[in-house]
């Protein structure tokens, strides 16, 4: 009886008690995410997974819902955050909420050569991807810029891979801290538009290690990417958004990436390889056909229905779907599963700020000089010196962040060049278009009618006439065929008559500040006629303002070339050889420059740029003092320290860029003349001295040796060269690797 009563009174104890809810290990984000990535896995079906693994809509794919784990948004990137794409279709979604700031492209960026200048980006269109339920945001591109033909160079960061390697990694950080991922895109080898979708690269191993790869692996490595974009075209015969050797071998294994390779819009082409070779999420696959569910599903996806049938009659390992579906659910808990992620931000000032900053440390003075022997230099305007400034060019008016393709912006506000200016100078600008290049579109067709041409030139030319000073604000736009996705420019000139117009202004007045809009080097025939000329890209939301500020003093430039300017563009490396190395024949290409990339061929072939990488002015001049180093021999644990001071001997306060390269004097394979390996960008005040300081390692000699599959680096004598440019050397110094 006793024990009956005790065994009661333990039961109404027990029913009594509240029940304790136990938090799932994946839902509680006191565990570490590997815990909850397993955790996670081990609850879901084989269908489950399997959702998770393709799109369910041009920019989302699916979570778990019968588990709570939300789905994933995506947008591109890489220089905004774009406007809402309607769900299964390309067209605008017609949001009134979805203006975003549109900051700098990022060739602007990488011209900053500042790394601060990469983590201001990145932390300001994280805000902006975040304030809009963005978890992932489609950029980076670091992609090396190898002809200037390349449609879509104006989003990457220039044709070092040393330059590109730094920068890309503050980006990445800075948008990551808002709980959004980076995707570092296209991997790899997407070096032109033309035929894109599936011409077969073929290079060598020492010129994808050396150039083609490091800045992906920056971005993995030290950059921390969570996820990274496979590119259209093929390498090795295979498509590279499911490409054993780019993906499994080299990003997975090498470099233990854990994070999602997504495919290129489209970029997937078959189940096996994309189940087998390392992609993880397949995103807008048949592009153009999507436009009736009844017809077509996500479903039919290669990583949709034909892998989960594959994965069911064991045709692929379920080890595959693991994997992908781990990292997956990793990139989940790291952004939008983060309850700690910040809010977000978005058209702020700060952000306008920001973009207004990185354009105007982005902007180049390629040239400076007086019109006439005793006059001074162009640059800065004096507006006292003039009654009438003409401001003539469609670049001048033209909204730049439209066209170009994925990376065009739906915009709250872009202050053109003219407005800057007019705000600047009021009445002593008059303003004409000088030409005319069509609406902003994709696919452009449009053809300007004779007479438009002939009248739009004629008012320049009255115009030019009667003016003081011409600020020609003309270059490439994001027209197709131009700076724009899907296609290759045509020619290396300029387009829609330029060429002509700038020869006929310059005919009636010869005072003329030019200011290229553009994310490609262009041909300059009348470079040597016009005395000051400005490499303004396409610098954004700010773009006037940073434009104005340039031209009028109020900032200094200090911007440097990120890429080379050839005089013609035989000139460039990759259009030295027949056309399989450019364009190729449609079916493959060969990348016949092979290592000398840029001004890798200029300075090893002896063919002058007519601007060279890492080339910059500024209103202030510098005077480099005697380098020293810190030892004449480096063994192979070593380092150097080499020093060097600079001086600002000039008027103005001003910026500037020290550069350093490494010479293999005597090697056993070719190696460039010169290879960028440090680079610090300091502030000087008038008559300020400040002392730069390089640590070279041994890692800064290597170069891979494709026979053994791993850098090295050979005995003997190696050369310093500091310079303010790739040509423009002020010190040499050598030292012996032991
Ligand atoms: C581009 C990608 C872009 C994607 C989504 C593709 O055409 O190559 O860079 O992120 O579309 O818009």
């Amino acid at each position: 009886m006793k024990t009956r009563i005790i065994t009661l009174l333990a039961l109404v104890t027990f029913l009594s008690a509240p029940i304790k809810a136990q938090t799932p290990i994946y839902l509680d984000d006191s565990q570490p995410i590997e815990a909850r990535v397993k955790d996670a896995l081990n609850r879901m079906t084989l269908e489950e997974k399997v959702a998770l693994c393709h799109a369910q809509s041009k920019f989302s794919s699916a979570g778990v819902p019968r588990l709570g784990i939300p789905e994933l948004w995506m947008s591109d990137g890489p220089h905004g955050v774009r406007q809402e794409i309607q769900w299964n279709s390309w067209g605008s979604a017609g949001w009134a909420n979805d203006s975003c700031t549109a900051f700098p492209a990022l060739t602007c960026l990488a011209a900053t050569w500042d790394p601060e200048m990469s983590a201001i980006y990145g932390k300001a269109i994280g805000e902006e991807a975040r304030y809009r339920k963005k978890d992932v945001i489609l950029g980076p591109g670091v992609n090396i810029y190898r002809t200037p033909l390349n449609g879509r160079n104006f989003e990457y960061m220039g044709e070092d891979p040393y330059l590109a390697s730094i920068m890309v990694v503050p980006y990445i950080q800075e948008v990551q801290k808002n709980g959004v991922a980076a995707c570092v895109k296209h991997y790899a080898l997407n070096n032109q538009e033309l035929w894109r979708g599936h011409i077969n690269v073929e290079l060598s191993d020492r010129a994808l290690h050396e150039i083609y790869l490091p800045a992906f692996k920056a971005s993995v490595l030290k950059g921390g990417t969570w996820s990274i974009m496979g590119a259209y075209n093929k390498y090795k015969d295979v498509h590279c958004c499911h490409n054993d050797l780019l993906l499994n071998k080299i990003l997975k294994e090498d470099w233990a990436f854990d994070g999602c390779v997504i495919t290129d819009w489209g970029g997937a082409h078959n189940t096996r390889e994309a189940a087998l070779n390392g992609l993880d999420i397949e995103m807008g696959s048949y592009t153009n056909g999507l436009t009736s569910e009844s017809e077509f599903t996500y479903n039919d996806y290669y990583l949709a229905h034909p892998y989960l049938k594959g994965l069911k009659d064991g045709t692929f390992p379920m080890s595959t779907i693991d994997d992908k579906a781990s990292r997956i659910l990793r990139m989940i808990f790291r952004t939008v599963m983060d309850r700690n992620r910040p809010w977000g931000a978005f058209t702020s000032e700060a952000h306008y700020d920001a973009a207004r900053t990185i354009a105007e440390e982005g902007i180049v003075l390629l040239k400076n000089a007086p019109v006439t022997k005793k006059a001074p230099a162009l640059l800065p305007i004096d507006a006292s010196q003039y009654n009438k400034i003409l401001v003539v060019g469609e670049n001048a008016t033209r909204s730049l962040t439209k066209g170009g393709g994925s990376s065009e912006l739906k915009v709250k506000k872009e202050v053109s060049p003219l407005e800057a200016l007019q705000a600047m100078y009021g009445d002593k600008i008059i303003h004409a278009q000088g030409y005319e290049s069509g609406r902003p579109m994709y696919s452009n067709t449009d053809k300007i009618p004779a007479e438009v041409v002939e009248s739009l030139r004629n008012e320049a030319i009255e115009k030019a006439k009667e003016a003081d000073l011409i600020i020609y604000i003309g270059g490439l736009n994001k027209n197709h065929l131009q700076d724009c996705e899907a296609a290759d420019r045509i020619t290396y000139g300029l387009p829609f008559g330029q060429d002509e117009l700038i020869k006929d202004i310059l005919s009636v007045n010869p005072n003329m500040v030019m200011v290229l809009m553009s994310g490609n080097a262009v041909e300059m025939p009348w470079v040597k006629q016009v005395p000051a000329i400005i490499q303004g890209w396409y610098p954004g939301s700010e773009a006037g303002n940073a434009i104005a500020n340039v031209l009028s003093g109020k900032v200094n430039p200090s911007g440097k070339l990120p890429f080379s300017f050839p005089v013609k563009l035989t000139d460039n490396g990759a259009h030295a050889f027949d056309a399989l190395s450019y364009p190729g024949d449609s079916i493959k290409q060969v990348y016949k420059e092979d290592i000398l990339v840029g001004y890798r061929w200029h300075d090893t072939k002896k063919i002058p740029a007519l601007y060279p990488f890492g080339h910059g002015l500024s209103y202030t001049t510098f005077a480099y003092g005697k380098a020293t180093l810190s030892a004449k021999t480096m063994d192979s644990n070593g380092k150097v320290e080499v020093v060097i001071p600079v001086t600002n001997t000039g008027t103005r306060e001003g910026k500037e860029v020290i550069q350093l390269y490494i010479g293999d004097e005597k090697c056993s394979v070719i190696r460039p003349a010169k290879e960028l390996k440090h680079f610090s960008k300091i502030s000087l005040k008038p008559g300020e001295t400040k002392e730069v300081k390089f640590t070279i390692s041994v890692d800064d000699l290597k170069f891979y040796d494709d026979s053994r599959g791993e850098w090295t680096a050979e005995p003997g004598k190696f050369n310093v060269y500091i310079g303010a440019s790739s040509t423009d050397i002020r010190s040499i110094l050598s030292f012996v690797l032991q």
